[in-house]
């Protein structure tokens, strides 16, 4: 069953637009039934629906991971997974939301971790568990191969864990399908930090500026900065260098900070 938007639900600025017409759409949230737009998001169509969150949204923009959303659709017996900012709703699914999920997370020092797969056995050792079954490929909304840099951590590839998880928002779904209860995402982070400390070259220009930071150099700046009122340091702001012109028109002085 489908109806059409009314009038006094149109919707405009930074939402959807819903254009008079909009054929809406039945959809299940956490088992109840409700009308949406057939254009919505997830996300938005939530929103619709009534729904304020609190938690389950951060970025609207497919990057912060926290809107992780699983369905079922119509007469179909698989479990479907995504982000709820960037799913646009379907007909008649039925859909809940993951606000977190407990994977294992252990807290460790880097500096005490070797730059090899030992760091892995100590730190996430249930990363040998996995059975290569390729879930946690499917389930994931980046279309990350989460199998495969999870081989990358079996075989101690740390450098390999660390670029093929680069684009990962840490959005727990590819963890909560996993046979093997692994969790791909606080393995891969602890990859990362391990290339960036030991792996990656280290910058001579950051290496530069920390020691001309530990000299004072910048110290008489840093105390100036700090004598501000308020009103005297949003002017500063305002007065900055800024960034070239980038369309006709743009006036960087006549912009307005809160
Ligand atoms: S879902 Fe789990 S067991 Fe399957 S490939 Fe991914 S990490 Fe391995
Ligand atoms: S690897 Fe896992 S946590 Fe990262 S984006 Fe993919 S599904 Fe989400
Ligand atoms: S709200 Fe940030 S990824 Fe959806």
């Amino acid at each position: 069953m489908t109806t059409t938007v009314a009038k006094n639900a149109m919707r405009k600025g930074d939402k959807t637009v819903i254009v008079e017409g909009t054929k809406m759409v039945p959809i299940f949230i956490m088992g109840k039934r409700y009308f949406v737009p057939e254009t919505l998001t997830i996300q938005k169509a939530m929103e619709y629906a009534g729904y304020q969150f609190v938690r389950s949204c951060g970025c609207r923009g497919g990057i912060c991971g926290a809107c992780a959303t699983v369905y079922r659709l119509e007469g179909d017996y698989k479990l479907y997974s995504g982000l709820a900012c960037q799913t646009v709703v379907q007909p008649n699914m039925y859909l809940a939301q993951i606000p977190f999920y407990p994977a294992n997370k252990v807290a460790y020092n880097i500096e005490d971790l070797p730059y090899d797969v030992t760091a892995i056995q100590t730190v996430y050792p249930e990363t040998f568990r996995c059975v290569q079954c390729n879930t946690c490929t499917k389930v994931c909304p980046m279309d990350l191969e989460v199998m495969d840099y999870m081989a990358a951590a079996i075989r101690g590839d740390i450098q390999a864990v660390a670029e093929m998880s680069q684009s990962c928002i840490m959005c727990g779904l590819c963890a909560s399908r996993c046979p093997a209860e692994t969790n791909q995402y606080n393995l891969a982070e602890l990859c990362r930090r391990l290339y960036g400390r030991y792996g990656q070259k280290k910058s001579e220009q950051v290496a530069r500026r920390v020691e001309e930071i530990k000299s004072g150099k910048y110290d008489a700046m840093i105390a100036e900065l700090n004598a501000l009122s308020i009103d005297e340091f949003k002017n500063r702001y305002e007065e900055r260098e800024w960034e070239p012109v980038i369309s006709e028109g743009w006036q960087p002085k006549e912009t307005k900070y809160l």
